[in-house]
């Protein structure tokens, strides 16, 4: 059974929306954002963005890159919603953000799955709980969701909890239900910070395959310059904090592409200078 789910009320507003695959992503504009944050009574406020400006094209990769601390995470929970700009404003095809919305999802590092629900459930958790209201048949919920697994490269571990799944699998099962809304924007968090160098590598294939049959727009975190130039059509390389954007370096290097390719080193040698240049 998934979560929450009567089967007679089950369903789907979102159910009932075209597959995954059809999505062609939405534009971002990040317009002169200033965020600060405020600390303690008393204390200076911590300006974390500065003046931060950017257009992300329907159905663009784009990597995030920066120091640490620099504000990528608060960035993209702008962008998100879940945190208002001091000053500024992003607009998702033209309609300001002004909370959070199941246009855009989020997929973090650290994993946020529900260990009592076994992968499927995770999978099913958002279309079950906002389609609660309506009719629609738990046959089209859970074609939906082995759709969703499938998409991710896990037939058959459905049943799974998430402490029998690999880190990468949990990652996957993370990205799943993050598109099992079809949010037309997905923001991706240092998503795979956390594996093995190998699963990482893998794991990049498999976002880039996502993202092709999705044509969703990828906005993602990274610290790995080679993984943003591998899978990146565009790289925002920001400063430290207070943030802004030092350069917007585009890619149009054909995929798949190999660490080893002159023009992936000449970008990723460019990247680093632009990043030591911020220490
Ligand atoms: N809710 C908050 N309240 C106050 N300060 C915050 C809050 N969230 C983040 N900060 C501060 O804002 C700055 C930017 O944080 P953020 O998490 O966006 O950095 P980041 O670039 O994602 O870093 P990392 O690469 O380590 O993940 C940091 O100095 C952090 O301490
Ligand atoms: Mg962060």
């Amino acid at each position: 059974m998934f979560p929450g789910a009567d089967i007679t009320e089950v369903a789907a507003s979102r159910c009932a929306e075209p597959s995954p695959s059809s999505g062609s992503g939405h534009r971002i504009d990040i317009e002169n954002v200033t965020l600060e944050f405020a600390i303690a009574r008393g204390a200076r406020a911590l300006l974390v963005l500065r003046d931060v400006s950017c257009r992300i094209e329907p159905g663009c990769f784009t990597c995030i890159i920066g120091p640490s601390g620099c504000g990528k995470s608060t960035l993209l929970s702008v962008i998100a919603g879940y945190l208002a700009p001091s000053t500024g404003c992003v607009k998702i095809d033209d309609r300001k953000v002004s909370g959070p919305l199941s246009d855009r999802m989020m997929v973090f590092q650290q994993s946020t799955l529900f260990p009592w629900y076994t992968a499927a459930e995770n999978v099913a958790f958002g279309l079950t709980l906002r389609a609660r209201r309506r009719n629609y048949p738990m046959a089209e919920l859970r074609r939906r969701v082995s759709e969703l697994i499938s998409l991710v490269g896990l037939d058959g571990f459905g049943d799974r909890y998430p402490h029998e799944l690999s880190g990468g699998m949990r990652q996957r099962i993370e990205i799943a239900r993050a598109l099992a809304v079809n949010p037309e924007v997905l923001l991706m968090d240092e998503p795979l910070g956390a594996l093995d160098a190998l699963t990482r590598m893998l794991m990049q294939r498999e976002i880039l395959k996502i993202w092709q049959q999705t044509g969703k727009t990828i906005v993602f975190v990274t610290h790995d310059i080679g993984e943003a130039v591998i899978m990146a059509d565009q790289v925002l390389v920001m400063s430290k904090r207070p943030a802004t954007i030092r350069e917007v370096i585009k890619i149009d290097i054909p995929r798949e592409r190999s660490r080893e390719n002159p023009e992936v080193v000449r970008i990723s040698h460019r990247i680093a200078d632009l990043l030591n240049a911020t220490f």
